[in-house]
């Protein structure tokens, strides 16, 4: 079988990870799809920029006439903000690849009009970064729950914030510090105000929402405060009521099931609740439908490694629906470890 052809559009933390894994993992991203992925031009804005592990021959800032290539089968965009983002991903679908994104911004605001776009040039478009980091949100959303009526999302879906909140309150750090150290790590986005003022959050609060509840959400109809103005002082008080301070997204259907409404604020939760215990840049998610009850998501939800262990999956998903495989995956590309009766604890 042919390589199939990835072209990344953006090497920095979310691309650089998804680089090394396509080569560290290479093996078994052939055994899953069933053909080999083959890295066949990085785009960026500094080409001299070392780059540990691309082959610089790969190396491009001209992102357009890769797209337009025309041999490209997947397009993974981790640039960013709308322009040239939009255009890339467009430009793409009329050359002939799907699309893997982990663009919240731009999915929040022109999901549907991209989701049109690859219809009609029959590709894929799938965004599983964009909203929680590594934890499987999207999917389960758009596919288990299919058949069950969704009523609430709710949870801590932004990892800068929840890392900021979350030293403030446990080690006492200031604001500035905490974001310093939460950009440093790779979480915040490139302008950090998108975390702390909550746009990232609306936008992923919009993207959950539309999916949840079938229906159109941008980041406009989000209601949104931030978390900049919390304050030690706001800490202390929650203290003595028994409480911290999160940065929540709350999307629910109304009960008549004719309306839904999506926010984003900082909220007081009572330090029994699992969300209080949510700590770092990690995320937790609750699902509400009507058959299956609460479920809960947790996990990593920033950062270069679970957020490419997203992408990955998802270009695992478009490539095997390139090579036209109508179903799941089945277990003929497992491979058969030692099974104990009883694992270690
Ligand atoms: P970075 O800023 O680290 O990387 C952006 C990359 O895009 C860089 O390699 C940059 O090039 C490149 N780039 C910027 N503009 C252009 C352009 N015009 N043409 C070609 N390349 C360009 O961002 P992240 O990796 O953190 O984020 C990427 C995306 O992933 C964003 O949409 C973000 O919201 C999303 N995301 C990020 C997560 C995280 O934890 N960081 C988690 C989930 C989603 P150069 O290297 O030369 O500067
Ligand atoms: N800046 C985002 C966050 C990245 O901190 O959650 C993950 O989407």
């Amino acid at each position: 079988t042919r390589p199939l052809k990835v072209a990344l559009l953006g090497c920095g933390v979310v691309g650089s990870e998804v680089a090394r894994i396509m080569t560290t993992h290479a093996d078994d991203l052939t055994a899953r799809i069933g053909a080999p992925v083959e890295l066949a031009g990085v785009a960026v804005r500094r080409p001299s920029k070392v780059r540990a592990g691309i082959d610089p021959a790969l190396v491009t800032t001209d992102a357009t006439a890769l797209v337009k290539r025309g041999d490209i089968d997947v397009v993974v965009e981790v640039i960013g903000g709308i322009e040239p983002a939009r255009t890339l991903i467009t430009t793409a679908f009329e050359h002939g690849a799907s699309v893997v994104s982990a663009n919240k911004a731009l999915i929040a605001q022109d999901g549907a009009a991209l989701h049109a776009t690859a219809e009609q040039h029959g590709r894929d478009l799938y965004y599983e970064a964009a909203v929680a980091g590594a934890i499987p949100l999207i999917r389960p959303l758009r596919e288990s729950l299919a058949g069950d009526k969704v009523n609430r999302v709710l949870g801590i879906v932004n990892g800068t914030t929840n890392f900021i909140l979350d030293k403030m309150d446990s080690t006492g750090a200031g604001y500035q510090e905490a974001l310093d150290e939460a950009t440093a790590l790779g979480y915040a986005e490139a302008d950090p105000t998108a975390d702390v003022e909550g746009f990232d959050a609306a936008a992923k609060a919009a993207i959950l929402a539309g999916i949840a509840f079938h229906t159109r959400v941008r980041l406009d109809d989000v209601y949104r405060e931030g978390m900049a103005d919390v304050t030690a002082a706001d800490f202390a008080s929650a203290k003595r009521m028994g409480c911290t301070i999160k940065l929540l997204a709350i999307c629910e259907r109304a009960a008549d099931g004719g309306s839904v409404t999506a926010c984003v604020h900082p909220a007081m939760i009572p330090l029994s609740h699992p969300l209080a215990s949510v700590r770092e840049a990690y995320n937790a998610v609750f699902v509400e439908a009507e058959a299956a009850g609460q479920l809960m998501f947790y996990g990593p939800g920033a950062g270069g490694a679970p957020t490419a262990s997203a992408v990955l999956g998802d270009l695992v998903a478009v490539c095997r629906n390139k090579l036209g495989e109508a179903t799941g995956p089945g277990d003929s590309a497992y491979t058969q470890l030692p099974v104990s009766p009883m694992g270690e604890v």
